[in-house]
Formats: structure tokens, C-alpha cells, sequence
């Protein structure tokens, strides 16, 4: 018998599609996960387990070796800059990072405010372009700073544009790809590396 594989799962609006790749490539997982609130889930037939964590967190179970792989938003991958393998590339969950403000505005131009929940990322970006910016780092709701004139930029994850047009934002600077990754803990990925290979098989052949 295979030894005991857990896996961290993204809650929120990456699950619904991680889950269904997860059974296209053949997992028998239940139904009803998708509408329960429990946070581990055991399926004693795969012998797997996930765990199902904020977006932000898989990267962290991963990189600590209490999970052993994970799907994680290319998003968090570039801000946290973990120690984990990226895997696979599962083309899901795709949405760019932007950076985006009021119509016809321009950056103040000595001391430039940058609203953001990827403060990395940001600070990489305007330092590559050589701006100097102050980030302010929030955790959500970024859209409000410009309307309310507490920065002139932000820095956050465009998909539809719908929040951007309706809180009369546009889009400035294009700054990254962003898609949802399968991530492996180095170390389960030398141990579990034929469990592991299984697993990236199976999902490559439904990657579209
Ligand atoms: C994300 C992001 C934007 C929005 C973009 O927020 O921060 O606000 O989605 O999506 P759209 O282009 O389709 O409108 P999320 O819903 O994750 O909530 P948050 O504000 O708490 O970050």
C-alpha cells in the first residue's frame, strides 16, 4: 500500500475548478466536499488526504512538508517566493496581476503610493521600472485606495475587470500571468516521487 499523501487545496474560488481536475483525472472524491465547511477531508480509497486552506497558506503547508503537494495561484508563488518544485502549470483559475488607478492620472511624483496585498510583487515590479514607491499593504478591498485617495496605484489581481469598471478604475501596467500551479514539497517529492509522478501524469493528459 502507497504511504499516506496529503495534499493542500486553495479554498474559495480556485476549489470549484481545482476540485473538478482533480476528479477528470480520475480521483474518487465525494460530491458534496464542495459544500461542506470541513477542513480535512480523508478518501481512504486513494489513500489521500487534503487539506483545504486560505490561498495564501498552501504554499506554507507545502513548504513545510505537511502537505505534500498543493495547487497554488502563480499569484502567491511569486510573492511568497517558497521553497517548493512547481510542478505543472494546470492552466486554471487565470487572471493577470495589474497595476490600476483613476482615469488620466499620474503617479505623484515624489513620493508615489502603491496599495497592494502582494507587496513583493509590487515592490519588484516598480523597482524593475526604477520607481521609487511607498507600498501600503492591505488585505483585501484594494480597489477602495485610489477612490479614496490613499494611493495613486494599485497592484492586484485583474479577471473579469468587473471590479476594476465598477469602482471607475482602469487598468495601467500589465505586471504578470497568473494561473493556478501544482506545487511539490522537495523533500515528499524525492520520497513519494512515483505517487507524485502519477498524479502529474494524470493531470497533464487533462490540461487544456
Ligand atoms: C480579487 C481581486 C479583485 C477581484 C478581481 O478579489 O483582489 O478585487 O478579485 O476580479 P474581477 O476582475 O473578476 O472583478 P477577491 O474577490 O479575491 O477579494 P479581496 O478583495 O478580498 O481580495
Amino acid at each position: 500500500m502507497n504511504s499516506e499523501l496529503t495534499i493542500a487545496m486553495p479554498k474559495g474560488r480556485i476549489f470549484e475548478e481545482a476540485f473538478q481536475m482533480l476528479i477528470d483525472a480520475g480521483f474518487q472524491l465525494p460530491e458534496e466536499v464542495e459544500m461542506s465547511r470541513k477542513l480535512m477531508i480523508e478518501i481512504p480509497e486513494e489513500n489521500i488526504r487534503f487539506i483545504l486552506a486560505k490561498p495564501m497558506d498552501v504554499p506554507v503547508y507545502v513548504e513545510h512538508g505537511v502537505a505534500d503537494i498543493g495547487i497554488a495561484g502563480k499569484d502567491v508563488l511569486l510573492e511568497q517566493q517558497r521553497i517548493v518544485h512547481e510542478l505543472l502549470d494546470l492552466k486554471i483559475s487565470k487572471c493577470h496581476i495589474a497595476s490600476a488607478g483613476l482615469p488620466n492620472t499620474e503617479m505623484d511624483e515624489i513620493a508615489p503610493r502603491i496599495a497592494t496585498k502582494y507587496p513583493n510583487i509590487a515592490m519588484n515590479y516598480y523597482k524593475g521600472i526604477g520607481e521609487q514607491v511607498e507600498i501600503i499593504e492591505l488585505n483585501g478591498s484594494i480597489e477602495l485606495a485610489p477612490m479614496i485617495g490613499l494611493a495613486d496605484r494599485i497592484v492586484d489581481i485583474v479577471s473579469t475587470g468587473r471590479t476594476l469598471k465598477e469602482n471607475g478604475l482602469v487598468e495601467y501596467e500589465h505586471i504578470a500571468d497568473v494561473s493556478s500551479r501544482l506545487i511539490a514539497n522537495p523533500v515528499s517529492y524525492r520520497m513519494k516521487n512515483a505517487r507524485i509522478q502519477e498524479i502529474v501524469s494524470r493531470l497533464k493528459k487533462i490540461v487544456k
